[in-house]
Protein backbone atom coordinates (compact mmCIF):
# COMPACT_ATOMS: atom_id res chain seq x y z
CA UNK A 1 0.00 0.00 0.00
CA UNK A 2 1.28 3.48 -0.54
CA UNK A 3 0.10 6.35 1.96
CA UNK A 4 0.30 10.05 1.38
CA UNK A 5 0.67 11.57 5.02
CA UNK A 6 -0.19 15.25 4.59
CA UNK A 7 0.78 17.54 7.16
CA UNK A 8 4.21 18.40 9.06
CA UNK A 9 4.23 18.26 12.78
CA UNK A 10 4.49 15.44 15.93
CA UNK A 11 1.40 14.37 15.12
CA UNK A 12 2.05 13.34 11.77
CA UNK A 13 5.23 11.92 12.27
CA UNK A 14 3.45 9.52 14.52
CA UNK A 15 0.95 8.75 11.76
CA UNK A 16 4.05 7.77 9.21
CA UNK A 17 5.94 5.89 11.87
CA UNK A 18 2.40 3.72 12.81
CA UNK A 19 1.96 3.07 9.07
CA UNK A 20 5.73 2.32 8.26
CA UNK A 21 5.68 -0.37 11.29
CA UNK A 22 4.12 -2.90 8.06
CA UNK A 23 6.63 -3.77 6.24
CA UNK A 24 4.95 -2.86 2.67
CA UNK A 25 4.61 -0.10 3.18
CA UNK A 26 5.60 2.73 1.03
CA UNK A 27 4.86 6.38 2.01
CA UNK A 28 4.98 9.92 0.45
CA UNK A 29 4.43 13.40 2.22
CA UNK A 30 2.99 16.80 1.85
CA UNK A 31 4.32 19.31 4.33
CA UNK A 32 4.92 23.17 4.71
CA UNK A 33 8.48 22.74 6.30
CA UNK A 34 10.40 19.47 6.07
CA UNK A 35 9.76 17.57 9.59
CA UNK A 36 13.06 15.23 9.38
CA UNK A 37 11.33 12.38 10.65
CA UNK A 38 9.09 12.04 8.11
CA UNK A 39 11.12 12.79 5.31
CA UNK A 40 13.07 9.70 6.72
CA UNK A 41 10.45 7.29 6.59
CA UNK A 42 9.27 8.97 3.03
CA UNK A 43 10.19 8.27 -0.79
CA UNK A 44 8.61 11.40 -1.64
CA UNK A 45 8.16 14.74 -0.06
CA UNK A 46 6.42 18.02 -1.27
CA UNK A 47 6.61 21.23 0.21
CA UNK A 48 3.47 23.03 0.06
CA UNK A 49 1.22 24.20 2.69
CA UNK A 50 -1.22 21.70 3.09
CA UNK A 51 -4.43 23.99 2.29
CA UNK A 52 -3.30 24.28 -1.80
CA UNK A 53 -5.57 21.24 -2.24
CA UNK A 54 -4.95 21.32 -5.83
CA UNK A 55 -1.31 20.92 -5.63
CA UNK A 56 -1.95 18.23 -3.18
CA UNK A 57 -4.38 16.27 -5.22
CA UNK A 58 -2.05 16.71 -7.92
CA UNK A 59 0.63 15.08 -6.16
CA UNK A 60 -1.18 12.53 -4.75
CA UNK A 61 -2.68 11.00 -8.29
CA UNK A 62 0.65 11.79 -9.48
CA UNK A 63 2.02 8.85 -7.49
CA UNK A 64 -0.66 7.06 -7.13
CA UNK A 65 -1.40 6.15 -3.50
CA UNK A 66 -3.85 3.77 -2.51
CA UNK A 67 -5.04 6.59 0.65
CA UNK A 68 -4.24 10.01 1.82
CA UNK A 69 -3.99 10.41 5.85
CA UNK A 70 -4.63 14.26 6.74
CA UNK A 71 -3.02 14.94 10.17
CA UNK A 72 -4.26 18.88 10.59
CA UNK A 73 -7.94 20.61 10.10
CA UNK A 74 -6.64 23.51 8.43
CA UNK A 75 -6.90 21.32 4.99
CA UNK A 76 -9.88 19.44 6.12
CA UNK A 77 -11.55 22.78 6.10
CA UNK A 78 -10.16 23.95 2.88
CA UNK A 79 -11.81 20.62 0.90
CA UNK A 80 -9.22 18.94 1.05
CA UNK A 81 -10.87 15.58 1.17
CA UNK A 82 -13.83 16.77 -1.02
CA UNK A 83 -11.70 17.02 -3.91
CA UNK A 84 -9.52 13.56 -3.20
CA UNK A 85 -12.84 12.11 -3.44
CA UNK A 86 -13.76 13.46 -6.55
CA UNK A 87 -10.71 12.43 -8.40
CA UNK A 88 -11.33 8.74 -7.10
CA UNK A 89 -8.23 8.72 -4.29
CA UNK A 90 -9.40 7.37 -0.92
CA UNK A 91 -9.09 9.90 1.71
CA UNK A 92 -9.07 8.89 6.05
CA UNK A 93 -10.49 12.37 7.31
CA UNK A 94 -13.82 14.27 7.34
CA UNK A 95 -15.28 16.40 3.84
CA UNK A 96 -15.28 20.03 4.34
CA UNK A 97 -18.86 19.53 6.10
CA UNK A 98 -18.58 16.86 8.19
CA UNK A 99 -15.27 18.71 9.47
CA UNK A 100 -17.75 21.58 10.75
CA UNK A 101 -17.72 19.56 13.79
CA UNK A 102 -14.38 21.46 14.67
CA UNK A 103 -13.97 24.07 12.42
CA UNK A 104 -17.34 26.27 13.70
CA UNK A 105 -18.01 25.38 17.39
CA UNK A 106 -21.65 27.13 16.91
CA UNK A 107 -22.59 24.44 14.33
CA UNK A 108 -21.14 21.52 16.25
CA UNK A 109 -23.24 22.57 19.79
CA UNK A 110 -26.50 23.71 17.52
CA UNK A 111 -26.06 20.48 16.11
CA UNK A 112 -26.15 18.26 19.93
CA UNK A 113 -28.98 20.45 20.73
CA UNK A 114 -31.25 19.60 17.42
CA UNK A 115 -31.02 15.84 18.13
CA UNK A 116 -31.00 16.24 21.97
CA UNK A 117 -27.56 14.99 22.33
CA UNK A 118 -26.31 14.99 26.17
CA UNK A 119 -23.26 16.43 27.67
CA UNK A 120 -23.48 19.92 25.96
CA UNK A 121 -23.08 23.21 28.64
CA UNK A 122 -25.32 26.10 28.34
CA UNK A 123 -23.97 28.63 25.21
CA UNK A 124 -25.36 31.37 23.30
CA UNK A 125 -23.74 32.36 20.16
CA UNK A 126 -23.29 36.14 19.13
CA UNK A 127 -22.91 37.24 15.83
CA UNK A 128 -22.31 40.65 16.97
CA UNK A 129 -19.25 41.30 19.72
CA UNK A 130 -21.87 44.33 21.61
CA UNK A 131 -24.34 41.34 22.27
CA UNK A 132 -21.61 39.36 23.81
CA UNK A 133 -20.38 41.97 26.00
CA UNK A 134 -24.23 42.82 27.34
CA UNK A 135 -24.70 39.12 27.96
CA UNK A 136 -21.17 38.64 29.96
CA UNK A 137 -22.39 41.50 31.84
CA UNK A 138 -25.71 40.33 32.95
CA UNK A 139 -24.75 36.71 33.42
CA UNK A 140 -24.42 35.54 36.82
CA UNK A 141 -22.27 32.45 36.78
CA UNK A 142 -18.68 31.78 35.06
CA UNK A 143 -18.05 31.65 31.15
CA UNK A 144 -15.95 30.24 28.31
CA UNK A 145 -15.41 32.84 25.61
CA UNK A 146 -14.57 31.17 22.13
CA UNK A 147 -14.22 32.48 18.58
CA UNK A 148 -16.21 30.43 16.37
CA UNK A 149 -13.61 29.16 14.12
CA UNK A 150 -10.22 27.20 14.07
CA UNK A 151 -7.62 28.92 16.73
CA UNK A 152 -5.49 26.06 16.95
CA UNK A 153 -6.62 25.40 20.28
CA UNK A 154 -5.55 28.57 21.44
CA UNK A 155 -8.33 30.50 21.71
CA UNK A 156 -10.57 29.72 24.45
CA UNK A 157 -10.46 32.38 27.51
CA UNK A 158 -11.96 30.99 30.73
CA UNK A 159 -13.38 33.17 33.51
CA UNK A 160 -12.70 32.49 36.96
CA UNK A 161 -9.03 30.57 35.01
CA UNK A 162 -7.44 32.89 32.98
CA UNK A 163 -9.95 36.60 33.28
CA UNK A 164 -11.74 38.43 34.87
CA UNK A 165 -15.63 39.60 33.60
CA UNK A 166 -13.87 42.36 32.47
CA UNK A 167 -11.19 40.64 30.92
CA UNK A 168 -14.14 38.66 29.27
CA UNK A 169 -15.74 41.23 28.12
CA UNK A 170 -12.80 42.82 26.81
CA UNK A 171 -11.92 39.22 25.02
CA UNK A 172 -15.26 39.02 23.25
CA UNK A 173 -14.50 42.66 21.87
CA UNK A 174 -11.15 41.64 20.95
CA UNK A 175 -12.30 38.65 19.01
CA UNK A 176 -14.90 41.35 17.05
CA UNK A 177 -16.60 38.23 15.23
CA UNK A 178 -18.65 35.43 16.03
CA UNK A 179 -18.43 34.04 19.24
CA UNK A 180 -19.74 31.00 21.47
CA UNK A 181 -20.20 31.97 25.17
CA UNK A 182 -20.82 29.00 27.45
CA UNK A 183 -21.28 27.97 30.58
CA UNK A 184 -17.88 27.68 32.76
CA UNK A 185 -17.52 23.45 33.47
CA UNK A 186 -15.50 22.41 35.87
CA UNK A 187 -13.90 19.11 36.34
CA UNK A 188 -11.15 16.99 34.88
CA UNK A 189 -10.15 16.73 31.02
CA UNK A 190 -9.58 14.63 28.73
CA UNK A 191 -9.46 12.99 25.44
CA UNK A 192 -11.13 10.22 23.80
CA UNK A 193 -10.27 9.22 19.95
CA UNK A 194 -12.06 7.03 17.61
CA UNK A 195 -11.68 5.51 14.12
CA UNK A 196 -14.79 6.62 12.12
CA UNK A 197 -16.60 5.07 8.93
CA UNK A 198 -19.80 7.12 8.14
CA UNK A 199 -21.35 5.17 11.09
CA UNK A 200 -19.81 3.62 13.49
CA UNK A 201 -17.16 4.05 15.86
CA UNK A 202 -14.04 2.11 17.22
CA UNK A 203 -12.74 4.03 20.32
CA UNK A 204 -8.83 4.36 21.11
CA UNK A 205 -7.66 4.82 24.75
CA UNK A 206 -7.81 8.02 26.84
CA UNK A 207 -5.26 10.29 27.04
CA UNK A 208 -4.92 13.23 29.20
CA UNK A 209 -3.48 16.28 27.74
CA UNK A 210 -2.04 19.54 28.91
CA UNK A 211 -2.67 22.77 27.61
CA UNK A 212 -0.85 25.18 29.74
CA UNK A 213 2.33 26.36 28.63
CA UNK A 214 3.61 25.93 32.37
CA UNK A 215 3.80 23.35 34.98
CA UNK A 216 1.01 23.40 37.75
CA UNK A 217 -1.55 24.27 34.35
CA UNK A 218 -0.36 28.11 34.70
CA UNK A 219 0.33 30.30 31.68
CA UNK A 220 -1.50 30.44 28.49
CA UNK A 221 -3.44 27.79 26.54
CA UNK A 222 -0.92 25.94 24.17
CA UNK A 223 -1.31 23.44 21.31
CA UNK A 224 -0.72 20.77 23.82
CA UNK A 225 2.78 20.49 26.07
CA UNK A 226 2.19 16.88 26.78
CA UNK A 227 0.06 14.15 27.73
CA UNK A 228 -0.16 10.73 29.01
CA UNK A 229 -2.45 7.25 29.04
CA UNK A 230 -2.98 4.36 31.67
CA UNK A 231 -2.21 0.53 30.62
CA UNK A 232 -5.38 0.43 30.99
CA UNK A 233 -6.51 2.64 28.68
CA UNK A 234 -8.42 4.40 31.09
CA UNK A 235 -7.90 7.39 33.27
CA UNK A 236 -8.47 6.83 37.26
CA UNK A 237 -10.29 9.82 37.50
CA UNK A 238 -12.80 8.82 34.47
CA UNK A 239 -15.37 5.80 35.61
CA UNK A 240 -16.25 2.95 33.14
CA UNK A 241 -19.67 4.17 33.24
CA UNK A 242 -18.09 7.94 32.25
CA UNK A 243 -16.05 6.36 29.52
CA UNK A 244 -19.32 4.76 28.20
CA UNK A 245 -21.19 8.33 28.75
CA UNK A 246 -18.84 9.89 26.65
CA UNK A 247 -18.20 7.48 23.29
CA UNK A 248 -22.53 7.30 23.70
CA UNK A 249 -22.34 10.89 22.75
CA UNK A 250 -19.99 10.55 20.16
CA UNK A 251 -21.91 7.96 18.22
CA UNK A 252 -24.90 10.08 18.93
CA UNK A 253 -23.03 12.86 16.94
CA UNK A 254 -21.85 10.65 14.45
CA UNK A 255 -25.36 9.03 14.14
CA UNK A 256 -26.63 12.68 13.98
CA UNK A 257 -24.14 13.99 11.37
CA UNK A 258 -25.19 11.02 9.43
CA UNK A 259 -28.73 11.35 9.50
CA UNK A 260 -28.13 15.18 8.05
CA UNK A 261 -26.03 14.25 5.28
CA UNK A 262 -23.02 15.20 6.46
CA UNK A 263 -21.52 11.78 7.51
CA UNK A 264 -18.24 11.73 9.35
CA UNK A 265 -14.86 9.38 8.27
CA UNK A 266 -11.86 9.95 9.82
CA UNK A 267 -11.07 10.45 13.57
CA UNK A 268 -13.59 11.84 16.01
CA UNK A 269 -11.43 13.48 18.70
CA UNK A 270 -13.80 14.22 21.76
CA UNK A 271 -12.24 16.63 24.38
CA UNK A 272 -14.81 15.80 27.54
CA UNK A 273 -14.67 17.97 30.69
CA UNK A 274 -15.59 15.39 33.53
CA UNK A 275 -17.90 17.12 35.81
CA UNK A 276 -19.74 16.09 39.01
CA UNK A 277 -22.55 15.23 36.40
CA UNK A 278 -20.19 12.87 34.53
CA UNK A 279 -18.72 13.73 30.78
CA UNK A 280 -19.67 16.67 29.19
CA UNK A 281 -18.18 18.06 25.73
CA UNK A 282 -15.21 20.77 25.18
CA UNK A 283 -15.38 20.51 21.95
CA UNK A 284 -14.85 17.84 18.90
CA UNK A 285 -11.81 17.66 16.75
CA UNK A 286 -12.09 16.23 13.15
CA UNK A 287 -8.65 14.71 13.59
CA UNK A 288 -6.11 13.25 15.53
CA UNK A 289 -4.87 15.33 18.58
CA UNK A 290 -1.44 16.53 18.45
CA UNK A 291 -0.12 15.66 20.87
CA UNK A 292 -2.65 12.47 21.97
CA UNK A 293 -2.10 10.68 18.27
CA UNK A 294 1.49 10.36 19.81
CA UNK A 295 0.62 8.50 22.17
CA UNK A 296 -2.33 6.23 20.90
CA UNK A 297 -0.27 5.59 17.97
CA UNK A 298 2.85 4.41 19.80
CA UNK A 299 0.81 1.92 21.26
CA UNK A 300 -1.46 0.58 18.52
CA UNK A 301 -0.48 -2.84 17.20
CA UNK A 302 -3.29 -3.26 14.44
CA UNK A 303 -2.28 -2.19 10.80
CA UNK A 304 -3.15 1.67 11.23
CA UNK A 305 -3.35 1.89 7.48
CA UNK A 306 -5.93 -0.61 6.83
CA UNK A 307 -8.07 0.95 9.88
CA UNK A 308 -7.84 3.97 8.34
CA UNK A 309 -8.85 2.33 4.60
CA UNK A 310 -11.53 0.23 6.39
CA UNK A 311 -12.77 3.87 7.82
CA UNK A 312 -13.50 5.11 3.60
CA UNK A 313 -14.72 1.71 3.24
CA UNK A 314 -17.37 1.60 5.75
CA UNK A 315 -16.38 -1.42 7.56
CA UNK A 316 -14.20 0.09 10.58
CA UNK A 317 -17.34 -0.87 12.67
CA UNK A 318 -16.83 -4.72 12.51
CA UNK A 319 -12.93 -4.67 13.22
CA UNK A 320 -11.01 -3.94 16.51
CA UNK A 321 -8.29 -1.99 17.15
CA UNK A 322 -5.54 -3.53 19.05
CA UNK A 323 -2.86 -1.30 21.90
CA UNK A 324 -0.43 -2.12 23.39
CA UNK A 325 -1.83 -2.62 27.23
CA UNK A 326 1.29 -0.31 28.58
CA UNK A 327 1.36 3.73 29.69
CA UNK A 328 2.76 6.58 27.70
CA UNK A 329 4.28 9.72 28.11
CA UNK A 330 4.88 12.48 25.58
CA UNK A 331 6.77 15.65 26.29
CA UNK A 332 6.68 18.49 24.02
CA UNK A 333 9.65 20.40 24.05
CA UNK A 334 8.99 24.08 22.84
CA UNK A 335 11.01 27.20 21.91
CA UNK A 336 11.43 29.38 25.09
CA UNK A 337 8.58 31.82 24.92
CA UNK A 338 6.12 30.03 23.30
CA UNK A 339 3.33 30.16 22.46
CA UNK A 340 3.16 34.17 22.86
CA UNK A 341 6.79 35.08 22.17
CA UNK A 342 8.99 32.19 21.17
CA UNK A 343 12.28 33.14 20.18
CA UNK A 344 14.35 33.32 16.94
CA UNK A 345 15.19 29.83 15.37
CA UNK A 346 18.30 28.73 16.70
CA UNK A 347 19.93 24.87 16.49
CA UNK A 348 19.40 22.23 19.54
CA UNK A 349 20.87 19.02 20.34
CA UNK A 350 18.50 15.54 21.29
CA UNK A 351 21.33 13.87 22.90
CA UNK A 352 20.61 10.08 23.33
CA UNK A 353 17.13 9.62 23.83
CA UNK A 354 17.48 5.98 25.34
CA UNK A 355 14.65 3.95 24.57
CA UNK A 356 12.13 6.78 24.07
CA UNK A 357 10.79 7.37 21.01
CA UNK A 358 11.53 11.26 19.42
CA UNK A 359 8.95 12.49 17.23
CA UNK A 360 9.68 15.73 15.09
CA UNK A 361 7.55 18.96 14.77
CA UNK A 362 7.91 22.27 14.38
CA UNK A 363 11.87 21.62 13.80
CA UNK A 364 14.05 22.54 10.26
CA UNK A 365 17.57 20.23 9.43
CA UNK A 366 20.21 22.52 8.04
CA UNK A 367 23.99 21.94 7.65
CA UNK A 368 23.56 18.95 9.52
CA UNK A 369 22.01 20.41 12.50
CA UNK A 370 18.16 20.82 14.14
CA UNK A 371 17.02 24.22 14.41
CA UNK A 372 13.87 25.48 16.63
CA UNK A 373 10.86 26.96 14.42
CA UNK A 374 8.26 29.12 16.14
CA UNK A 375 6.18 26.25 16.87
CA UNK A 376 6.35 23.04 19.69
CA UNK A 377 9.96 21.83 18.14
CA UNK A 378 9.62 17.78 19.01
CA UNK A 379 8.48 15.50 21.64
CA UNK A 380 9.63 12.28 23.00
CA UNK A 381 7.06 9.37 24.41
CA UNK A 382 8.31 6.99 26.68
CA UNK A 383 6.20 3.74 27.44
CA UNK A 384 6.50 1.16 30.47
CA UNK A 385 4.27 -1.21 32.45
CA UNK A 386 3.35 2.06 34.92
CA UNK A 387 3.14 5.25 34.70
CA UNK A 388 6.63 6.06 36.34
CA UNK A 389 8.09 4.07 33.98
CA UNK A 390 7.13 5.77 30.94
CA UNK A 391 7.60 9.17 32.40
CA UNK A 392 10.85 8.02 33.81
CA UNK A 393 11.86 7.04 30.14
CA UNK A 394 9.96 10.66 28.35
CA UNK A 395 11.80 12.70 31.62
CA UNK A 396 15.47 11.18 31.05
CA UNK A 397 15.02 11.90 26.91
CA UNK A 398 13.68 15.01 27.14
CA UNK A 399 16.42 16.11 30.14
CA UNK A 400 18.71 15.21 27.16
CA UNK A 401 18.21 18.31 25.16
CA UNK A 402 20.26 21.01 24.42
CA UNK A 403 19.01 23.77 23.17
CA UNK A 404 17.15 27.17 24.06
CA UNK A 405 13.68 24.87 24.08
CA UNK A 406 11.86 23.70 27.69
CA UNK A 407 9.00 21.38 28.53
CA UNK A 408 6.68 20.53 31.65
CA UNK A 409 8.86 18.19 34.20
CA UNK A 410 5.37 17.96 35.51
CA UNK A 411 3.26 16.19 32.85
CA UNK A 412 3.09 12.30 33.50
CA UNK A 413 4.59 12.43 36.87
CA UNK A 414 2.19 10.69 39.76
CA UNK A 415 1.98 13.30 41.75
CA UNK A 416 0.05 15.76 39.36
CA UNK A 417 -2.56 12.59 38.24
CA UNK A 418 -3.02 12.75 42.36
CA UNK A 419 -3.68 15.56 42.33
CA UNK A 420 -6.12 15.18 39.41
CA UNK A 421 -7.69 12.64 41.49
CA UNK A 422 -8.10 14.57 44.17
CA UNK A 423 -9.52 17.50 42.46
CA UNK A 424 -12.70 14.75 40.88
CA UNK A 425 -13.13 13.47 44.56
CA UNK A 426 -13.49 16.80 46.11
CA UNK A 427 -16.22 17.38 42.98
CA UNK A 428 -18.27 14.53 43.25
P1 LIG B 1 -10.60 24.35 23.11
O1 LIG B 1 -9.88 25.31 22.20
O2 LIG B 1 -12.06 24.33 22.90
O3 LIG B 1 -9.92 23.01 23.16
O4 LIG B 1 -10.42 24.91 24.56
C1 LIG B 1 -9.15 25.09 25.13
C2 LIG B 1 -9.26 24.92 26.61
O5 LIG B 1 -10.17 25.84 27.16
C3 LIG B 1 -9.80 23.57 27.00
O6 LIG B 1 -8.80 22.60 27.04
C4 LIG B 1 -10.38 23.85 28.37
O7 LIG B 1 -9.37 23.80 29.33
C5 LIG B 1 -10.85 25.25 28.25
N1 LIG B 1 -12.30 25.30 28.02
C6 LIG B 1 -12.95 25.33 26.84
N2 LIG B 1 -14.28 25.37 27.02
C7 LIG B 1 -14.49 25.37 28.34
C8 LIG B 1 -15.67 25.41 29.18
N3 LIG B 1 -16.90 25.48 28.68
N4 LIG B 1 -15.47 25.40 30.50
C9 LIG B 1 -14.24 25.36 31.04
N5 LIG B 1 -13.10 25.30 30.31
C10 LIG B 1 -13.23 25.32 28.99
N1 LIG C 1 -4.30 18.38 21.77
C1 LIG C 1 -5.32 19.24 21.31
C2 LIG C 1 -5.54 19.25 19.87
O1 LIG C 1 -4.95 18.52 19.11
O2 LIG C 1 -6.34 20.06 19.43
Amino acid sequence: MKYLVVGGGGREHAVAAALAREGDARIVSVMATRNPGIAALADSVLISKETEVERVVGFASEQSVDLVLIGPEAPLEAGLVDELVQAGIPAFGPTRAAARIETDKAYARDLMTRHGIAGSPAYRRFVDCDEAVRFIQDHPGDLAIKPVGLTGGKGVRVMGEQVDRDGACAYAREINGPIVVEERLVGEEFTLQAFVDGTRLVPMPLVQDHKRAFEGDLGPNTGGMGSYSMPDHGLPFVTETDREQALGIMESVIRAMAAEGAPFVGVLYGQFMNTANGPMVIEFNARFGDPEAMNVLTLLASDLGELAFRCTDGSVGASAASFLPEATVCKYLVPEGYPDAPGPSEPVETGDPGPARLYYANVEELDGRLWTRRSRTLAFVGTGTSLEEAEAVAERAAAGVRGPVRYRRDIGTRALLEQRCTHMRSIR
